[in-house]
């Protein structure tokens, strides 16, 4: 049987495991789970009865045609070292680590690699996955891995240059953007006194919605900015400041993630 295998059972193994259950992309028998430790194998099975879980991972790799690994980007040579001898060749290998470039899982396994970044909020069906094939994958098993990833959201294709920056926005862009909700949330409770909890909630909802709205409208950032940010109003004042700090902020905190992309891996 074609069943599809995922390495690691962490934050994104997991939801992968999730999403393809949940979606229909995938049965139940079509998967099989390897993770280092029993404990997260206990709880794959717990969570996911139909499942089969793999005691290592040469015993998944014997038994899947796709392979995804989920593991860490440290971990990910480790585990390919560990699979590539008792694979046939023909298989397709599914990398989700940043910092490992197709060229250096091509080192190891030289059948069909890709490179897919998806995102923590696949979780709930939205975001977007990030692809990247290799040049062996055919266009069967380009459109058997953008049609897996779909279930859980959007995806899109990039190259491998693209990767990092395109990285920052869509998967660790979450964590930037629950940061910059909790530093509001917090401003507007040290000056005010609103409870934190209720600024969070407010900061979050008003998040969600200001992306629903341009999105559904079709509207630029500037666009809105230029409804709500009116002349001589209390918005405007706001936008001022931020706008006076921000981009060297912002500027920092990509230039040191980009820099940390380079090593994450190594
Ligand atoms: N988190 C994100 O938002 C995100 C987004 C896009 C891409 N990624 C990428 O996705 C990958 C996984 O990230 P994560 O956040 O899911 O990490 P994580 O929560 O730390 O999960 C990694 C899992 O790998 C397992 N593992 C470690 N070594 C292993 C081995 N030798 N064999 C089998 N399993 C092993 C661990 O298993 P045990 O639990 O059994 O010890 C752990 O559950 C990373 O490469 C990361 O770059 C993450």
């Amino acid at each position: 049987m074609d069943r599809v295998g995922i390495i690691g059972y962490g934050h994104m193994g997991s939801m992968l495991v999730k999403g393809f259950l949940t979606s229909g992309a995938l049965l139940a028998g079509e998967v099989v789970v390897a993770s280092k430790s029993q404990e997260s194998r206990d709880a794959c099975a717990a969570v996911w009865p139909g499942i089969s879980i793999a005691e290592t991972n040469t015993e998944l790799a014997r038994q899947c045609r796709l392979i995804i690994i989920a593991v860490r980007p440290q971990e990910t040579k480790g585990v390919l070292s560990e699979i590539v001898p008792v694979m046939d060749g023909d298989e397709h290998i599914v990398s989700l680590a940043a910092g490992i470039s197709l060229g250096d899982i091509e080192e190891l396994f030289t059948g069909s690699v890709t490179r897919a970044v998806p995102t923590v909020t696949s979780t709930v069906g939205q975001g977007t996955t990030l692809v990247c094939h290799g040049r062996q994958v055919g266009m069967h098993g380009a459109l058997r891995v953008e049609g897996l990833f779909s279930s859980i959201g959007h995806v899109m294709l990039v190259d491998e240059g693209e990767l990092p920056a395109a990285t920052l926005l869509s998967s660790c862009g979450p964590g930037l953007l629950a940061a910059i909700i909790e530093e509001l949330a917090r401003s507007a409770s040290r000056a005010s006194g609103l409870p934190k909890e209720r600024a969070v909630v407010l900061a979050t909802e008003m998040a969600a919605a200001t992306a629903a709205y341009l999105r559904e409208t079709g509207r630029a950032p500037g666009d809105v900015i230029g409804e709500v940010a009116t002349g001589g109003g209390v918005t405007e004042v706001g936008v001022r400041r931020l706008r006076e700090q921000l981009p060297g902020v912002f500027d920092e905190a990509v230039v040191s993630m980009l820099e940390r992309c380079e090593t994450v891996g190594k």
